[in-house]
């Protein structure tokens, strides 16, 4: 292991040395500041001339800061002639504009992927990205994990009797389906229809939920405003508790509140994005990735493979 050094950037830092303590090994260190005018200021503190470079950083909020942060610390591991550098993004941000789905807009998502290349990432290293097909927007290795075998864990011991897997858009029918069979459970849809980026409306539930115990899936909670309206048409169809299994907590605006006064009984989210002190309240708990995302990069670094780990019915 002498030639892995892992960095990590100003974002998720508690991830990040959970996941070195899980590799045996210490935080590289380096200095990540802000120059007078705000922009980033980076200096790798330890050599990295032939090595394994792996710079941790979720391009949560705030994004531009996050992923600036990354672009730079990824042009400084160069430049130190690392031998291979991975970017570990446990959250990819931009990830949801990802096509042209108005006149004149971008793709940013394909952007973030160019300029992640370019600033000299050699391969990425990611979670439950908005879309699979995402992971074509790189022209470089890209292994993506899944969230579901750490929720999958948590609800072994916290055993709901009765489920039917949710997802609360036509989108997300994929990520539950691979719930519904890994949980064993049926299945039922949210026909959701975005009226902002901010504002959902319910159009209807496809599927019997009725005496049943539910667990919404998704991707990313942002607003909360899928979740929170999906759960109080959920209970209007006669479904008994409800809990939600998200993979990245954004938690953005007034998510917290809202989950608080809602009919959710309780939402798990992973450590993809810290949650910071004043948005802990009892209805949402967090399940660690640090062993996957170690077990992830030990498996890189020794060129083993990694689909054991993208394995998501548990066979
Ligand atoms: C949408 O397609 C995503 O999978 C999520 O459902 C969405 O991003 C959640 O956003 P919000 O929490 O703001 O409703």
């Amino acid at each position: 292991m002498d030639k892995l050094v892992v960095f990590s950037g100003s974002s998720n830092r508690s991830l990040s040395e959970k996941i070195c303590r899980k590799l045996d090994t210490e935080l590289a260190k380096a200095k990540i500041s802000r120059f007078s005018d705000g922009e980033v200021r980076i200096q790798l503190e330890e050599n990295v001339r032939g090595k394994d470079v792996f710079l941790i950083q979720s391009t949560c909020p705030p994004v531009n800061e996050n992923l600036m942060e990354l672009l730079v610390m990824l042009d400084a591991a160069r430049r130190a002639s690392a031998q291979r550098i991975t970017a570990v993004i446990p959250y990819f941000g931009y990830a949801r504009q990802d096509r042209k789905d108005r006149p004149r807009v971008p793709i940013t998502a394909k952007l973030a992927a160019n300029i992640l290349a370019s600033s000299g990432a050699n391969r990425v290293l990611t979670l439950d990205l908005h879309a699979g097909q995402i992971q074509g927007f790189f022209d470089i290795p890209l292994d993506h994990l899944y969230a579901i075998n750490g929720f999958f864990e948590y609800f072994k011991q916290n055993k709901i009797e009765d489920l039917v897997i949710v997802s609360p858009d036509v989108g997300g029918i994929k990520m539950a389906r691979a719930y519904a069979k890994r949980f064993g459970a049926d299945l039922a849809i949210v026909d959701k229809r975005r009226k902002s980026p901010e504002s959902t409306e319910v159009m209807h539930i496809l599927g019997d939920v009725k005496d049943k115990n539910v667990l919404l899936v998704d991707d990313i909670i942002a607003t909360g405003s899928s979740l929170v309206n999906g759960a109080a048409a959920l209970k209007k169809e006669g479904a008994k508790n409800i809990f939600a299994a998200i993979s990245h907590g954004i938690l953005s605006n007034h998510a917290v509140d809202k989950i608080k006064d809602s009919r959710i009984d309780s939402l798990v989210i992973t450590d993809s994005i810290p949650l910071p002190e004043e948005k802990k309240q009892e209805k949402i708990k967090v399940v660690s990735l640090d062993s996957l995302f170690a077990d992830a990069i030990k498996r890189i670094h020794f060129e083993k493979s990694i689909s054991v780990l993208f394995d998501t019915t548990g066979s």
